[in-house]
């Protein structure tokens, strides 16, 4: 290993829920234009929450195949992030480490930021790595969205969690040094801690969104980044996909360059495939965009990927990557897809149900119903503490 040993993303997998409501159901119930939702914001369907799921759960069935594939003893950091914490204390990741049976030599810790904080925990990977490149570090971003009924954040909701394995010589992503940063305080989607539904400002938040484009990308230029048109293909944060489509119109407005309308639609429709039909997964949605991207392309090796990543409040970072040749043995196509397509479609009822559903607080032992088929499962509540276990 030497100083410039390429660092990234060596594998990566995404996981989600049981459930899913197609927005065709929900346009049903709110009388909205079906095009409001297919078009207007680029979403087909919602994935939902079984009773028994959560951001553990989905998290350790993310990472469960990594940690199959490469094993346990070079992963010595656990980082998962996510603006769905289950305890004000206690990280998540740290029941997502017993249920895979990490070592105990390992540190575990949560991020918040917003949807930003699955960049955030990549960044800081990175910089573990390259202090001792034989460590991996597992970095998982994992959300569950959820907005009021009938407001109109609503159709956006959805559910994943992205694990990535981050290290030396990376068999996926090699991710490039020179990083573009803005924040700014605004208060555009924020979730006190009394509440279990965001509150948003939404045409303020696709403002400050696009303003936080514009800021990474000039400080990335500051900071030595490549020319915009070096990059084959973006990945952005996709609280909706059709918000890929106006922020990339906006960066490359911004950097100068006059964008064709299909130029756009082909270099980034492979992105919002999965998150088109899976939701707004906060922290995760920019890592599922990639999985989408490495999943639907054809060959990407030696090509230049951007990643935007932003999140309300609010931080966002540009930063660069390039595929890895050979990258294409090592995906994890078919099993993304079933992930998507083995969900149950829930009618509005069933929806609403879950919806409402919230934790007992009397400290009293409350098992929840077995609704999930995945492999692990939030079991209950006993004693204000969390049961996990495999299913
Ligand atoms: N057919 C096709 N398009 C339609 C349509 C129809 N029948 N009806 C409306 N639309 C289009 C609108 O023209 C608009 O497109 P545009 O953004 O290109 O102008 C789009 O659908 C959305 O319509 P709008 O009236 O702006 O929706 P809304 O007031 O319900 O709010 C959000 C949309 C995204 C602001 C809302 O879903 C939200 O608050 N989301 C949560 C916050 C969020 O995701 N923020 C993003 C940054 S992190």
């Amino acid at each position: 290993m030497t100083a410039n040993t390429p660092i990234g993303i060596h594998d990566l997998s995404f996981a989600t829920t049981e459930f899913v409501l197609p927005h065709t159901e929900l346009a049903a119930h709110t009388g909205v234009d079906i095009g409001k939702y297919h078009i207007g914001i680029g979403q087909r369907a919602m994935s939902i929450a079984a009773a028994d799921e959560d951001i553990v759960t989905m998290s350790a069935t993310a990472a469960a195949p990594l940690v199959e594939r490469w094993g346990t003893e070079r992963i010595r950091t656990v980082v998962l992030s996510t603006e769905t914490s289950i305890d004000q204390s206690k990280a998540a990741g740290v029941y997502v480490h017993s249920l895979l049976n990490l070592p105990t030599s390992t540190r575990v810790v949560e991020l918040k930021q917003a949807c930003y904080s699955g960049t955030a925990a990549l960044q800081f990977a990175l910089g573990l790595v390259h202090r001792d490149p034989s460590q991996q570090v597992l970095v998982i971003a994992s959300d569950v969205s959820r907005y009021e009924p009938d407001s109109p954040g609503e159709a956006t909701q959805g559910a994943a969690a992205v694990a990535m394995l981050v290290g030396a010589n990376p068999a996926l992503i090699r991710i490039e040094p020179p990083s573009g940063l803005y924040t700014a305080d605004v208060m555009d989607f924020w979730r006190p801690n009394y509440r279990s539904t965001a509150l948003v400002a939404g045409q303020e938040s696709i403002d400050s969104y696009l303003q936080a484009m514009a800021g990474v990308w000039k400080d990335y230029t500051e900071q030595g980044g490549r020319p915009l048109h070096e990059f084959g293909a973006f990945c952005y944060h996709q609280p909706f996909t059709k918000m890929a489509f106006k922020a990339h119109r906006h960066l490359f407005s911004t950097a100068g360059y006059d964008l064709g309308e299909n130029d756009m639609s082909a270099m980034l429709r492979l992105t919002t495939a999965y998150n088109e039909v899976v939701g707004n997964s906060y922290a995760a949605s920019m890592y599922v965009a990639l999985a989408s991207l490495l999943d639907h392309a054809d060959d990407l090796s030696e090509q230049s990927i951007a990643f935007a990543s932003y999140g309300s409040g609010c931080v966002a970072e540009f930063f660069g990557g390039t595929v890895v040749p050979g990258y294409l043995e090592h995906l994890r196509t078919e099993t993304h897809r079933s992930v998507v397509e083995r969900r149950q479609s829930i009618d509005y009822a069933t929806y609403r149900t879950l919806h409402q559903r919230s934790l007992p607080e009397d400290g009293g032992h409350h098992m929840t119903p077995r609704q999930t088929t995945g492999p692990f499962r939030f079991a209950g509540l006993s004693g204000h503490k969390r049961l996990y276990e495999r299913s």
